[in-house]
């Protein structure tokens, strides 16, 4: 069979990403030209600055890419760009540019949606990885407990009611001085810290067992903060950065493993930027361990934002037969599983 190329495009936040991916699972090459140290200026990402970045990055990224992989866009068999959700700016550029090249160059183009870009990530280094598993999709923008049917069949068990988890890390170190992105530096800080220090809250959504909150515990740390103030005392940053991971971590952990008993399910993976966690890892690791369900994560590199997943997503979706019209457009709210 002859091999199927996939040039993966990412614009959807911070991060201007290209990516060519062969067969679904190869790497080539993986560029990401990232905006962090722009937007730490300003303690979190400013749309109107990231689309702009992404205008002046996008050629460069992806000839870098295929550079890389040493192929030129007339090997390539597909052009795979996430439409959606995201930023709408920033999505625009992404699919804009997949669409001049796939048209100039006569390549298919496939819409991909940015979670089940995530979700794929998992795909890239564990090659036996196949539907059915569940996956727990955690970013700056998601929380999503999702069942993986098949290659782009997915059910969504749960997801959060307010802040996503990555959202509450960037707010909680933003409020104990970390700075942005809050996420690697709670998880770095908390190694010194004790995580039994202060007992911060796991909400529970009455209506739906899986659905997530994280909107009091940031309260319950921005309440801490302020007490302690009030009464004059110091704040021991470890220990509140460790204290509010562990009550994000068990939470997710206890909500995946309620829907892997009750579903059945063999195989676990796990997503996005929070994926990276190391508490996260290592908790969800022993959870499924203890069930004899087999534990998957992408590599850091394959959890935040890049265009390796969406490449790899994209094989799925053009092997299946998707393919996008020249109409395609960024949907800034996309759900999963629409097209
Ligand atoms: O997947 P991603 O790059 O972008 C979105 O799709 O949102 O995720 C970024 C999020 C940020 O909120 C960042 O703070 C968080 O992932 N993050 C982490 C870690 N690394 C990145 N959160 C906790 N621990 C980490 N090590
Ligand atoms: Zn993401």
């Amino acid at each position: 069979m002859e091999d199927i190329l996939i040039l993966g495009i990412e614009t959807s936040c911070d991060e201007t990403a290209a990516s060519v991916v062969k067969n679904g699972r190869e790497v080539l090459s993986n560029i990401i030209s990232s905006q962090i140290d722009l937007h730490t200026l300003y303690g979190g990402v400013v749309p109107e600055i990231a689309s702009r970045k992404h205008i002046e990055k996008i050629n460069q990224v992806i000839t870098e890419a295929l550079k890389e992989a040493k192929v030129s866009l007339s090997d390539i068999t597909a052009i795979a760009v996430t439409y959606g959700p995201g930023l709408v700016g920033a999505l625009l550029v992404g699919v804009a540019e997949a669409k001049a090249i796939a048209f100039a160059a006569g390549k298919p183009l496939v819409g991909v949606h940015h979670i089940e870009g995530h979700i794929s990530a998992n795909y890239i280094e564990n090659k036996e990885l196949k539907p059915p598993f569940a996956c727990l999709v955690v970013s700056g923008g998601h929380t999503h407990l999702v069942k993986v049917m098949d290659y782009g069949k997915y059910e969504i068990l749960g997801c959060t009611r307010d802040d996503a988890a990555g959202e509450a890390f960037d707010k909680v170190a933003r409020a104990i001085g970390l700075g942005y992105p809050g996420g690697p530096k709670i998880d770095k800080v908390s190694k010194e810290g004790n995580a039994d220090a202060i007992h911060f809250p796991r909400a529970k959504v009455d209506e739906s067992v899986y659905d997530f909150s994280f909107s009091g515990l940031k309260s319950a740390v921005l309440n801490y903060l302020n007490s302690c103030e009030m009464k004059g005392e110091t704040v021991c940053v470890p220990d509140v950065a460790a204290s509010f991971q562990k009550a994000v971590v068990d939470v997710l952990v206890e909500h995946s493993m309620a829907a892997s008993e009750e579903y059945g399910f063999q195989k676990f993976a796990i997503a996005g930027g929070v994926a990276s966690n190391s508490s996260l890892r290592s908790a969800m690791s022993d959870a499924c361990k203890d069930r004899g369900i087999a534990f998957y994560h992408p590599s850091p590199i394959l959890c935040t934002d890049n265009a390796a997943m969406i490449a790899a997503a994209g094989y799925y979706e053009y092997i299946n037969g998707t393919r996008s019209g020249w109409d395609l457009n960024a949907i800034p709210n996309l759900k999963l599983g629409e097209r």
